[in-house]
């Protein structure tokens, strides 16, 4: 039996792009794994690190909540939770702190980023986040974790500060491994196709959020831009959009893209794009009828009560032990 843990950031309205690159493999792992034991959260404490209004935070964990569970996870292996109400996130965060060099976190590309940019008001949470995900996963002895393609340099601090707490103190952690899907990986911008589809996203009409109205959705994949070649061809570099959309249609229907362009020989974009809006339609369609039994139902708040007593069990007893080994406290 393995633990496989992920989180997502309630920063937004979760996108086709973390439905695709992630809720949805979480799904086909939770169903191909039957033995192993699932844990997802909601990454509450992350959303932080950037400003956030209050009562729209709110709504955004509950309703990430009920969109796991939408996207079809089953209740049976899994244990779904809120990390702030799990306390010890924070303590192995800052044990973790303590453990990771200046170096390692100035290397991570989200911060690196950012600072590029020349942003103002980046706060420290931010710049020390990857020591908090580094806990996130660490605390509950995870062997595998799914995630997007940008999330794998976090996953290597990881492993890397695991190794380092359990040379200098002796094993205690597991050496977790990241485990990505190769479609669907990286679903890109609609209208910016060489940026990555995102939750905080200014322009909405590039990134189709899972609560979007599906009509709007079905429009956005429409109005989608491609190139003049008319020709419906796998080829990221010259034709970044269409690609992009090939992408979202290969995980929507198991295609691969060589079958994808076969359908669609000789045909401009127009049907693809028609049959494309078609199938991400009834795909969100699924989700928000099985997320408006959820949203404000009592069995929601029983599952992540449940989830908080598991997680919370579990993690004190590894902080017990990690403060025991770092010989802080009385015992
Ligand atoms: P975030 O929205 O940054 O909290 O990401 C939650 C999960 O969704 C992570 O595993 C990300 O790698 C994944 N993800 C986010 N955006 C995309 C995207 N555009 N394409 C594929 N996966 C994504
Ligand atoms: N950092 C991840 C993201 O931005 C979210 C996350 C936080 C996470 N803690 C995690 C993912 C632990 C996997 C495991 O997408």
């Amino acid at each position: 039996m393995s633990i496989i843990l992920s989180g997502i950031k309630p920063t937004g309205v979760p996108t086709l792009g973390n439905y695709l690159g992630a809720l949805k493999n979480f799904v086909k792992l939770q169903n191909e794994r039957k033995d192993d034991d699932f844990f997802f959260f909601i990454a509450d404490m992350h959303a932080i690190t950037v400003p956030q209004d209050p009562q729209t935070l709110r709504k955004n964990i509950k309703n990430l909540a009920a969109l796991y569970l939408a996207c079809g996870l089953s209740k049976e292996n899994l244990t779904l939770f809120i990390q702030s109400e799990v306390k010890e996130h924070l303590e192995l965060g800052y044990v973790m702190q303590s453990l990771v060099y200046m170096g390692e976190l100035e290397r991570m590309t989200q911060y690196k980023d950012k600072k590029a940019k020349n942003e103002t008001g980046l706060s420290s949470a931010l710049f020390t986040y990857p020591a908090l995900m580094a806990a996130d996963i660490l605390l509950y002895d995870a062997k595998y974790v799914p995630v997007g393609e940008d999330q794998m340099q976090h996953l290597e601090l990881t492993r890397n500060l695991a190794e380092r707490f359990n040379n200098r103190f002796s094993d205690t952690f597991v050496v977790p491994e990241g485990l990505v899907t190769k479609v669907g990986a990286r679903i890109m911008d609609l209208q910016i196709p060489t940026k990555k589809m995102d939750k905080s996203s200014e322009n909405g009409k590039g990134c189709i959020f899972l609560l979007d109205e599906v009509n709007l959705a079905k429009k956005k994949i429409k109005s989608a831009v491609t190139d003049n070649l008319a020709h419906v061809h796998y080829d990221v570099a010259n034709q970044p959009g269409v690609s992009n959309l090939m992408t979202i249609y290969s995980c929507l229907t198991n295609l691969s893209f060589k079958e994808i362009e076969d359908k669609y020989e000789g045909k401009g974009y127009g049907e693809f794009k028609e049959d494309l809006a078609n199938l991400v339609g009834e795909e969100l369609t699924k989700i928000q009828s099985k997320f408006n039994e959820y949203i404000n139902s009592k069995e929601l708040d029983e599952i992540l009560d449940e989830g908080c007593k598991k997680a919370s069990y579990l993690a004190s007893k590894k902080m017990k032990k990690v403060y025991h080994k770092l010989g802080i406290g009385r015992n």
